[in-house]
């Protein structure tokens, strides 16, 4: 039986609104296959909406995101704001506003080292070889959202914690190493930091209710470290926001391609599915954008919603996509074909299998590589 889902779609600046629309061709080939219907809106954020609207995060944007099951979103961010730190409206309030009016408190960022790209890691081989990690970070508390402010001769900005906040992304940490090699990293500074001594009294009443995973903690200093010495020994992370922005940004280079990373950050209500590469404005309208992170972003979206079994299409048709040479240039071995022709490519694998393999080689007046 097919399903009806509402999704916002929010392509923002720079390369957004090209890899956006690869991931929508892809999930129109995944309603068509299976006979869902996707009903998409759109909104716009960051600096798109600052220049047609004064402000980043528009409250019609709000509404389309508020009435969505899940949505997408694409990249924010233009190089006339991050050169001028005093700017009063910049394109990333949209996007932490976006996280605060959502309730969107948990980030899921997985980190996969695919055999195809290893050369590309800034790691030995040996060391990234086979990591899979998934960093959990909360999203809407910490020093992201405390007091802020100045004073006379100064400024601050306060980190807190609750322990609800603390208890409902640690138990979907404990849920997701359930269905892995069940183990949690809590990564923390509970030398210095009283929140962090939070977490960590928490996080340890939480674990109790799942015998089976194994819970470590780790200073942020240290787990910055061992994630370049030892980075398998992480399988999901567990951390506070700031750390977590840290932490995820140095998981995502080890693999090789910023291009293939999806992320979700999930609320009570709605979910929101984006690549974490950013806005990328050197490259936009280019039609060289890699679309592989943000269609990945999109299978977790399927997943998000239930619809398991068109997620695992979803992958397939990257890995077949990635095993046959059909990426964008960053990651080939060649030239590499467009964002369009990649995504074309991903879509009508999902609708024809294999057999589209040769079709797209042959409209591409390339020989069947496998
Ligand atoms: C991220 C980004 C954001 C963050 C910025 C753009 C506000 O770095 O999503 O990790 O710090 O959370
Ligand atoms: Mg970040």
């Amino acid at each position: 039986m097919g399903v009806t889902k509402n999704i916002g779609v929010l392509p923002g600046d720079g390369i957004g609104p090209e890899v956006v629309q690869e991931a929508i061709k892809v999930l129109d080939a995944i309603a068509e296959a299976y006979g869902h219907k996707f009903n998409y809106a759109y909104g716009d954020v960051g600096a798109v909406a600052i220049d047609k609207t004064g402000n980043p995060l528009p409250d019609e944007t709000l509404k389309v995101c508020e009435k969505s099951d899940a949505f997408l979103f694409g990249a924010i961010g233009h190089p006339k704001y991050d050169n001028d730190p005093s700017a009063k409206v910049r394109p990333e309030q949209g996007l932490l506003k976006l996280r605060k009016s959502l309730g969107l408190f948990a980030n899921i960022r997985p980190v996969t080292a695919y055999d195809s790209l290893l050369h590309m890691s800034p790691l030995k081989t040996e060391r990234v070889q086979g990591v899979d990690i998934v960093v959990y970070r909360e999203l809407t508390g910490g020093i992201y959202f405390g007091n802020k402010g100045r004073t006379e001769n100064g400024a601050y900005d306060h980190c807190e914690y609750s322990d609800f906040e603390i208890d409902r992304i640690s138990k979907l940490a404990f849920e997701a190493a359930m269905n892995r090699s069940k183990r949690v990293t809590l990564v923390d500074k509970a030398n210095v930091l009283e929140t962090s001594r939070l977490w960590r009294e928490r996080v340890n009443e939480i674990a109790k209710d799942y015998p089976e995973v194994e819970l470590d903690c780790m200073f942020v200093d240290n787990a910055a470290m061992q994630m370049i010495q030892n980075p398998k020994h992480f399988d999901v992370i567990l951390t506070e926001n700031m750390f977590g922005d840290i932490i995820s940004d140095e998981a995502s280079v080890i693999g090789g391609s910023l291009g293939l990373l999806p992320s979700a950050s999930v609320g009570e209500k709605t979910a929101m599915f984006e690549p974490i590469h950013g806005s990328y404005p050197q490259a936009a309208g280019q039609n060289i954008a890699n679309p592989i992170a943000t269609i990945l972003s999109a299978a977790m979206m399927l997943d998000h919603l239930g619809l398991i079994d068109e997620a695992i299409d979803v992958r397939q048709a990257v890995n077949s996509s990635m095993r046959n040479g059909m990426v964008t240039q960053d990651i080939a071995k060649g030239e590499g074909f467009g964002t369009d022709r990649v995504g074309d490519f991903i879509a009508n694998f999902v609708l024809d299998g294999e057999e589209s393999l040769a079709t797209s080689n042959m409209k591409l007046g390339i020989s069947t590589i496998i």
